[in-house]
């Protein structure tokens, strides 16, 4: 029985998530997605959102859960017996950040690996970052991410526009 972690902020979950998932459900019998408090990067939703997004957004998936971590990413990974981490690369410019990130967490756990998906071409563009500035501002952006999270982001920035 082969367990995955896709770790992230998710604030919100996006189509470019949901197709990571998809990929890393068809390589493992189990996929947690882990959502870290991020509190550096002033998360627009709360905690108790950004999980129930991620639920709403895949709806009858037996083989995902969803769930809060906090401290080290390896030790989570270590207490949900995983075999992987999964991370999705989206452009040349995300690696940097990445490959940091996968080495020290291999310094970290030397028994974890680090598994980098690509989205569909489609997102390779989608940053949540990007989905909430635009939403801000009053653009559509239903193309982009689930119905449960274009509602949630309306009802965040108001009817009106
Ligand atoms: N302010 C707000 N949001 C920002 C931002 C900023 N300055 N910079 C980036 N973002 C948003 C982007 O919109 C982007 O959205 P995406 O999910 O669509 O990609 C997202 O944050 C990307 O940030 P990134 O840091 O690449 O990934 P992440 O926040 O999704 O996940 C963790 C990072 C949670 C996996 C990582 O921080 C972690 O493992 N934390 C646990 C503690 C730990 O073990 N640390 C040591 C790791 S070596």
């Amino acid at each position: 029985m082969k367990r995955a972690i896709y770790p992230g902020s998710f604030d919100p979950v996006t189509f470019g998530h949901i197709d990571v998932i998809g990929r890393a459900l068809r390589l493992f019998d189990e996929v947690i997605v882990a959502v870290a408090p991020s509190e550096g990067k002033s998360p627009l939703f709360p905690m108790a959102e950004r999980l129930d997004l991620i639920r709403a957004s895949v709806p009858g998936e037996t083989r995902l859960s969803v769930k809060q971590f906090d401290g080290l990413l390896v030790d989570f990974v270590k207490e949900e017996k995983a075999a992987a981490v999964i991370r999705g690369l989206r452009a040349v410019s995300d690696f940097e950040f990445e490959f940091q990130m996968a080495l020290m967490n291999r310094r970290l756990a030397p028994d974890v690996e680090t598994i980098f998906l690509m989205p569909k071409e489609d997102y390779s563009y989608i940053s949540s970052r990007i989905v909430k500035e635009v939403a801000r501002l009053g653009g559509d952006v239903s193309g982009v991410v689930p119905a449960p999270v274009a509602e949630a982001l309306r009802h965040k920035f108001g009817k009106a526009r």
